[in-house]
């Protein structure tokens, strides 16, 4: 059996940057991309030590800029810096000294502005809490924290003194916190009394000692003080982070780190087995976070850039914090949910503090598609210049609605593709350069050698799908999963040899653009087609009734499988024969007779992960009739899982 994966979507909307943008971007057109990229191909090692030495802040000079020894990867090595020096202290000595780093605010409305000077400080000082507790480099500290400036400050304090760090996302519960701390061997836990979400309090202390019952292992748990609900503290266990504060000066001199030290893990559930610890070291993922968030959002100094994901994300990690904050940004922090108290809380936020680069995810925006017009169009968003998206092929006519309800119509849309394994954006445009097509994510970033090959590690000509890879290391990589390189080795190195596999299906069109069509566990065969999923979705998204869709596979006995869709309507629409019948034909007509649905189902929601990623494996569960047998740990909302199985019809 042939693995290509058949494409059959069409789009031939294209949107070229406009030449003022051009004018004032870092890459002005798509000719000076190309000729960068070539060249950054041909000699990688080139590019990105010529990067290196512009964008980070050494202490020491590497020898030697990429040891390779397949599937280990050393970049930079014997150079020395440091992750938290790079991004505050080399801020402090000109006019950024005194611009707002972090600008946060919390759900019910609180604010606090941090200036790289007081981001500073306050990094330091609790560099100094983590050593008055005996926290030392290559330590693990896990922060499960909520979207505040604190969690921010965590992060940064462990890179300071070299400890590592493992943010577990703070809507995961006493068991992965449990399991992670396990797995990476943690002495800290750093918490909050609480979080707001929705109104409510997310009793983040008590999950932490529900982790830590009959736990010996941590020493020492510290607790900021956010929600001030009622929490227990355990004796000569928790420590109050303000109090650990009062005994600290501000002076703590960066740990001189190698580039290869470990900055962090970041635990990521695949679609089988427990969750991966993904270990990214200090120097190349630094280099790839900062290059990409200067390059792919065209970065101002005036910019106020709002990445709306979880700091518990890599998007949080890398685009929040490490990447804008290495380039001297200043970044939005919101606490709390997108439709609190109403749904258009994140467009109220943009309105006031003129937000200028918004980067959120598909699955936002579909809900915002779902919620209605009105809430954005009740907003002045004038003050944007460029969105973005990443965790998902975004749905075309979800690209169109972004575009033009939230973008006005002016401003480019950065489609970007990248994993927590990579570190950094890997497949984008660039605003200046690159024509746009809706649910594209365009082309490589540089130095990065994406491709689309087959099980020979062949390149598939234009329009065949094939398996996404990477053919040569880059220096955001990660470098091994936590504790386990068999397991490294296996699940990124071994499908495709010589190459990086990302798990992902993709195209590239004419232009060379890549389309990715879904991973490539959830990629259907139907009567010996191979069809992605997300194409089939964006057919019926494109639909003016429907808001979001998810296909899977259902055994069937003539054409190994049939296509199932679950299909959510927009907030007006109803469920009816006829409009399943027309949302039918409407694939066919999109796509081809041979990706109409056999079957549809309306659901009011589809079950997802926590970072918003449509869980596929548990529809095909539902769909082949069966009960849901696998793990639901990462599942958001049990309720979607209930409803879905009583929605037959
Ligand atoms: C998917 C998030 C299409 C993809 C940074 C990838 C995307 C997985 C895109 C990684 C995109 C991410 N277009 N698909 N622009 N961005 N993906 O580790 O399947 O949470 O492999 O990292 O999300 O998800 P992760």
């Amino acid at each position: 059996m042939s693995t290509n994966i058949e494409s059959h979507l069409v789009e031939n909307r294209i949107f070229k940057p406009s030449k003022e943008l051009s004018k004032k971007a870092h890459i002005t057109s798509l000719a000076e991309y190309m000729e960068l990229y070539r060249k950054s191909i041909i000699n990688p090692e080139k590019f990105w030590a010529k990067q290196a030495g512009e964008l980070l802040f050494w202490r020491k000079k590497w020898k030697t800029v990429l040891e390779w020894k397949e599937p280990f990867a050393k970049w930079f090595v014997g150079g020395k810096l440091n992750v938290s020096e790079n991004c505050l202290d080399r801020h402090l000595t000109g006019a950024t000294r005194n611009k707002a780093a972090l600008i946060w605010e919390g759900e019910p409305g609180d604010k606090v502005t941090l200036t790289y000077q007081q981001l500073h400080r306050e990094v330091c000082k609790f560099a100094n809490v983590l050593k008055r507790n005996h926290i030392k480099k290559g330590d693990r500290v896990i922060i499960y924290m909520p979207m505040c400036p604190e969690a921010a400050i965590a992060m940064l304090a462990c890179a300071r003194i070299g400890a590592i760090h493992s943010v577990v996302f703070g809507g995961f519960s006493s068991e992965s916190i449990k399991d992670r701390i396990k797995d990476c061997g943690a002495r800290m836990v750093i918490t909050a009394d609480g979080g707001y979400r929705r109104g409510a309090i997310v009793p983040l202390k008590k999950n932490v000692d529900d982790a830590l019952k009959d736990n010996e292992q941590i020493e020492r748990v510290i607790v900021f003080r956010r929600a001030n609900n009622e929490i227990h503290i355990k004796e000569g266990r928790d420590a109050w982070w303000h109090r650990e504060m009062e005994y600290v000066d501000g002076n703590c001199p960066p740990e001189l780190m190698d580039s290869e030290d470990p900055l962090y893990i970041l635990y990521t559930s695949g679609s089988t087995g427990k969750p991966k610890g993904i270990m990214h070291t200090s120097a190349g993922y630094l280099l790839g976070t900062a290059l990409t968030t200067k390059y792919v959002f065209d970065l101002k100094s005036e910019d106020i850039y709002w990445c709306t994901a979880d700091i518990g994300w890599v998007t949080g990690h890398s685009y929040t914090v490490y990447g804008p904050l290495c380039n001297g940004a200043t970044v939005l922090i919101y606490e709390g949910a997108p439709n609190w108290p109403e749904p258009d809380r994140l467009w109220e936020l943009i309105e006031e503090y003129g937000v200028t680069l918004l980067y959120t995810a598909p699955t936002a925006i579909r809900a915002f598609i779902r919620w209605g017009d009105e809430y954005p169009n009740q907003h002045d968003l004038s003050s944007l210049r460029l969105l973005g998206t990443v965790g998902e092929p975004i749905n075309p006519e979800a690209w169109m609605w972004y575009h033009t309800v939230i973008g006005g119509g002016r401003c480019p849309i950065v489609d970007t593709w990248w994993q927590t394994e990579t570190g950094a954006i890997m497949i984008t445009p660039l605003p200046g350069a690159t024509p746009l097509k809706p649910g594209s994510a365009t082309l490589p970033f540089f130095g990065i050698d994406a491709a689309v090959v087959d099980d020979q590690g062949e390149e598939v000509p234009p329009n065949v799908g094939g398996k996404l890879v990477v053919r040569k290391p880059w220096p955001s990589m990660l470098r091994t999963i936590w504790g386990d390189k068999q397991r490294y080795k296996k699940q990124y190195w071994s499908e495709v040899k010589g190459c990086y596999f990302t798990g992902d299906g993709a195209r590239r069109d004419k232009d060379g653009y890549f389309w990715i069509v879904g991973r490539i566990d959830d990629v259907l065969n139907v009567a010996g087609h191979r069809l992605g999923t997300s194409e089939i979705e964006s057919a019926l998204v494109s639909h003016p009734c429907v808001a979001e869709a998810a296909v899977v596979g259902r055994p069937d006995e003539i054409k190994g499988q049939a296509v199932v869709a679950f299909v959510t309507l927009k907030e007006k629409e109803h469920p009816t024969p006829e409009l399943r019948e027309k949302l039918r034909q409407h694939v066919a007509t999109a796509i081809g007779a041979i990706a109409k649905p056999d079957d549809i189902r309306f659901a009011e929601g589809l079950p997802k992960t926590r970072s918003g990623k449509i869980m596929r494996r548990l529809l095909k569960e539902i769909a082949g009739g069966g009960q849901v047998t696998g793990d639901t740990t990462t599942l958001e909302d049990f309720n979607v899982l209930a409803k879905l199985k009583g929605v037959h019809d």
